[in-house]
């Protein structure tokens, strides 16, 4: 599977996930820490990418029990403090501040910590060892020399039968934008990714075959990131792309066979 998250969607997961109790926590702590901390906009404006990236990825493993789950580019994880009183759950990353994470290694009891990218081929984290590895808002910042070994490094530390669950952020636009140079570097970008969607040589394939390819348009069925949250960042630095893109996301399943 690769494709856009649709509004309908995140709100099915949300109705979906409502009635379990810590989710219900989770999901309040998260808004109020994303819409007054990172944001800075008031109480009422909390739905941003990030709830729906997370919304996806926890609906696809709430259920899990037992398993090793290890999320790349955590970043002080949300979702793995959903998971890992019932799985053992590990989170790989640098903590270099990297696409706005954070700079120092977050306090995460009952997570296992490795200081590292997924790339470099940690030999602690073991090869053929995880049943799951996930990651939200991370794929898009890979450089896209590295993206190679990032997948191989993926692929490596699952077991057969593994799963690989992206969330990754894009940019799309109208079709009259096209020439848009920074509309030709996402569509470059989504070609990378989808040079990876059946690899026999690395043993990986998309669950279902990709449901969108590099030239997709904005639809106004995707759920996509507020107004509020870009003209926040516009502030910080401003980009065409937020002034005529929609920033979605991407929900992407492979399989290793
Ligand atoms: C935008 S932050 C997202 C953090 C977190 N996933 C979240 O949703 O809040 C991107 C994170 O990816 C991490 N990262 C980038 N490349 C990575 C790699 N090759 N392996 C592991 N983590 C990586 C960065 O260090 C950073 O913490």
């Amino acid at each position: 599977m690769f494709d856009v998250i649709t509004r309908k969607e995140y709100w099915d997961w949300l109705n979906e996930l409502e009635p379990e109790a810590k989710y219900r926590g989770f999901l309040r702590r998260t808004r109020r820490n994303l819409a007054l901390r990172r944001y800075g906009f008031g109480m009422g404006d909390e739905h941003t990418l990030k709830t729906i990236q997370d919304a996806y990825v926890y609906t696809r493993l709430r259920k899990e029990k037992g398993k090793k789950i290890l999320e790349a580019g955590g970043g002080n994880s949300r979702v793995l403090r959903l998971l890992r009183k019932a799985n053992e759950c590990w989170l790989v990353d640098k903590f270099e501040g990297m696409g706005n994470g954070p700079l120092r290694r977050p306090f995460l009891g009952g997570v296992k910590i490795v200081e590292d990218y997924l790339g470099e081929f940690n030999p602690i984290l073991r090869a053929g060892y995880f049943d799951t590895l996930f990651s939200i808002s991370v794929v898009e910042h890979i450089p896209l020399d590295y993206l190679d070994a990032f997948f191989r490094d993926c692929v490596r530390v699952l077991k057969p039968g593994g799963r690989m669950i992206h969330a990754i952020d894009t940019y799309i636009y109208d079709p009259a934008d096209r020439q848009n140079p920074e509309l030709q570097e996402m569509m470059e970008r989504t070609k990378c990714y989808l040079a990876y969607a059946d690899r026999p040589d690395l043993g990986i394939r998309l669950v279902r075959p990709p449901q969108v390819d590099a030239n997709l348009v904005f639809s106004c069925r995707y759920a996509s990131q507020p107004d509020n949250v870009l003209y926040k960042w516009q502030q910080g630095f401003a980009t065409i792309k937020r002034e005529i893109a929609q920033m979605v996301s991407f929900k992407a399943e492979w399989i290793k066979v």
